[in-house]
């Protein structure tokens, strides 16, 4: 079942965040879906692990025929595998950046995405959604070179795509944080080697702190809600070293340990090979 994390009369934004087997191999994702009136639009619907529910829960409040996008954050397969099956079963056009507007058809069968791409500029903008509009905010490497936020004026959410995330059950992911302290050890290892540098979170949350967030949601795990959370979490950020800021000569060695291609493991070699 969704996740209610703002309802009104004519506007709803629903979380799915247990659609994925807990026991599985695929790493706990969220899914999105923004009601407004009776149209709507899902935020990174994910793989064909998702698809089925997330589909049916859209359908509980609109027509198939009346999703007006499927927008991605950036092209993963977590974030958009499932594209071929939501261009078959709606009208809905993506909206992605322009980095990767030619190489999502490649996710579909031939055509599937003819005209129906919306690939947003650099700088980002405001789209319509029924009575209202989500802005897309530039996160360009974070962690993907052509990245976008999305920010719905309404509930005052905004949804992170991988950043903000952590490594938790799907049942956690449906608690929203709102004490940052305890969370931060489930958020540094990934933010650590996905972000790509300091320079870039500091310009990101210079940019977000402008707006009026109520709650900041990550594609994996736990909503980050309420004032303190949320500005403790730019504090956080501004001083995380990450991606290139922690990479030097030693991680671009010629490899020499042995990787098995039946035990899965990689070994060190058992001596130097000197040639
Ligand atoms: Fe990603
Ligand atoms: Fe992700």
């Amino acid at each position: 079942m969704p996740i209610e994390l703002y309802r009104d009369r004519h506007h709803a934004c629903l979380m799915f965040c247990d659609l994925i087997e807990e026991d599985g191999q695929a790493v706990q994702a969220n899914q999105f879906l923004i009601v407004d009136g009776d149209t709507g639009a899902i935020i990174d619907p994910g793989g064909n692990l998702a698809f089925n529910e997330l589909f049916m829960g859209m359908t509980r409040h609109f027509a198939p025929s009346r999703l007006s996008y499927v927008i991605a954050s950036h092209a993963d397969p977590d974030i958009i595998a499932s594209l071929d099956r939501w261009m078959t079963s709606t009208k809905a056009s993506l909206v992605i950046s322009r980095v990767w507007e030619r190489f999502v058809p490649h996710f579909t069968k031939v055509g599937k995405t003819d005209e129906r791409i919306i690939g947003v500029p650099d700088a980002g903008g405001r789209l319509p959604l029924g009575r209202h509009e989500l802005v897309l905010l530039p996160a360009h490497f974070l962690h993907s070179e052509g990245n976008f936020h999305f920010y719905d004026p309404v509930s005052r959410i905004l949804f992170t795509g991988d950043l903000g995330v952590s490594m938790v059950s799907g049942a956690q992911a449906a608690v929203p944080i709102t004490d940052l302290g305890p969370h931060i050890a489930r958020m540094e290892g990934f933010h650590r080697r996905y972000m790509v540098s300091n320079k870039i979170l500091r310009l990101w949350v210079h940019m977000a702190r402008q707006l009026d967030i109520a709650m900041l949601v990550p594609q994996h795990g736990a909503p980050i809600q309420g004032r303190p959370a949320i500005e403790a979490f730019f504090d956080w950020l501004e001083q995380l070293a990450c991606g290139i800021d922690l990479f030097d000569q030693r991680a671009y060695q010629l490899p020499m340990a042995v990787i098995d291609p039946v035990t899965r493991q990689t070994h060190a070699p058992l001596r130097a090979v000197n040639g």
